[in-house]
């Protein structure tokens, strides 16, 4: 969250469309917090008004083929990702961050130095994966691109420098009131993204329902080896701005045959909408090919209201009984630690929900169905470029049919 004032250190924008104004109840990108100032330039403003940017995200395939086990990595060149060392510094680890525009300043080590305020800029080195580890595989900045009238510039000298192959471009905002932070992309997609990735054998083939999907950006990725990805979420400006971004990105499905689609699926209504003149409704086919196929669902960043936690994992439930098979959910979540004054100390009241919800999955009995519940070690390759921090985590959510031990009839008898 942000307060309303421009900061005093923002150099001036140039362009008027790059004036933004955030109110006392904006959410603020994470993903793109700490990129220059100068390069947040949007393409457009929404229906509602709000700016909205075309980023692209930088595809290390090469990290890929160091590690997986082969299966549909040769659709895509290899790529070797420029180990740059970025002029301007990021810094982000638990949220806190504080950078002047302009000057560009190393990342070795703890720099600091005044605004133009004289008030104490500090940049922090960013944070290994974990203690023991480095920092991982190169990484650079994401930087929204203007997008132009001409089609073929559209990503402009970056991408061109880059195959096709080598990025996934979303659109997205930056900057939202609470109920659109669907539009915005989190660092959990593209964690959940990472995995698909560095995992693609579990998704060869497959049919996947994401849940909460937001841009789209995981639904795609799954997209390029899964058969079909249910992208889901609500309200139906979110969900078209998804489909620009299954279309901007066709390229890197259409190789595969992988098909997405786009769907409206709300956690707190018991059924899907089948009447045809709303938008992103279901036909009985594709329901009929949801519950018959799906055997992966998807969901990345969906807890941080423990109401909204509570009708997911409701639905994540319903869906689990109405589905033919076995089915796992692969669920993405950053733990976000708070002060807050009830308690007075750091608490992460979110996070601790989702694990009680996940704990009373696991502790379900007498149904036809078991949940069994695993973390999943964060230590799989990053094939994109974000900050991979410490708090972002994946849980794993097995579903399996309870099967009644057989009897035998010695046994019986
Ligand atoms: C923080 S965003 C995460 C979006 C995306 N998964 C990502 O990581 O970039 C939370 C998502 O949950 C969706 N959501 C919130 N309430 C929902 C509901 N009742 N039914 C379905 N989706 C919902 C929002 O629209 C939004 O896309």
């Amino acid at each position: 969250m942000v307060d309303g004032e421009p900061r005093p250190w923002l150099p001036s924008p140039s362009p008027a469309m790059d004036e933004i104004t955030f109110k006392s109840d904006t959410v603020l990108s994470d993903v793109h917090l700490h990129t220059p100032n100068q390069r947040h330039l949007m393409v457009r403003l929404s229906g509602v008004g709000q700016p909205v940017f075309l980023s692209q995200f930088k595809l290390l395939w090469n990290q890929a083929s160091q590690t997986d086990s082969g299966a549909e990595g040769g659709n895509h060149r290899a790529h070797h990702a420029e180990v740059t060392s970025p002029a301007r510094s990021s810094c982000s680890s638990e949220g806190v961050s504080l950078q002047a525009g302009a000057d560009a300043t190393s990342q070795e080590g703890m720099a600091a130095q005044l605004d133009e305020d004289g008030d104490l800029d500090v940049v922090r080195r960013p944070r290994a994966a974990s203690p023991s580890k480095p920092l991982g595989p190169p990484r650079d900045k994401v930087h929204p691109m203007i997008l132009t009238q001409e089609e073929d510039d559209v990503l402009g000298d970056e991408a061109r420098e880059s195959g096709p192959y080598d990025v996934i471009k979303i659109e997205h905002t930056m900057a939202t009131p609470l109920e659109d932070v669907g539009k915005q992309v989190w660092r959990g997609a593209l964690f959940l993204a990472d995995y698909i990735l560095s995992q693609r054998d579990l998704f060869q083939g497959r049919t996947v329902l994401e849940l909460g999907a937001g841009t789209g950006l995981a639904s795609i990725l799954a997209a390029t080896v899964a058969q079909t990805v249910y992208c889901t979420d609500v309200g139906a400006d979110l969900l078209a701005m998804c489909q620009r971004n299954i279309a901007l990105n066709s390229h890197l499905t259409a190789a595969g045959g992988g098909v997405i689609k786009v769907k409206e699926l709300d956690w707190l209504k018991d059924d899907l909408c089948t009447d045809p003149e709303v938008p992103f409704s279901w036909s009985e086919e594709d329901i009929s090919d949801l519950y018959g196929h799906t055997t992966i669902l998807l969901a990345a960043e969906v807890f941080y209201d423990d109401d909204l936690t509570d009708a997911l994992f409701k639905t994540l439930s319903r869906l689990a009984h109405r589905l033919k098979n076995a089915s796992t959910a692969i669920l993405s979540v950053e733990k976000r630690l708070n002060f807050t004054l009830r308690h007075l100390e750091v608490t992460c009241e979110a996070y601790d929900h989702f694990r009680s919800c996940l704990r009373r999955l696991e502790e379900l009995t007498g149904g036809r169905l078991r949940f069994a519940v695993e973390p999943v070690d964060a230590s799989f390759p990053q094939l994109l470029v974000y900050e991979r921090i410490q708090q972002l985590e994946l849980w794993k959510v097995f579903v399996e049919p309870v099967t009644e031990p057989i009897v035998s009839a010695d046994t019986a008898s």
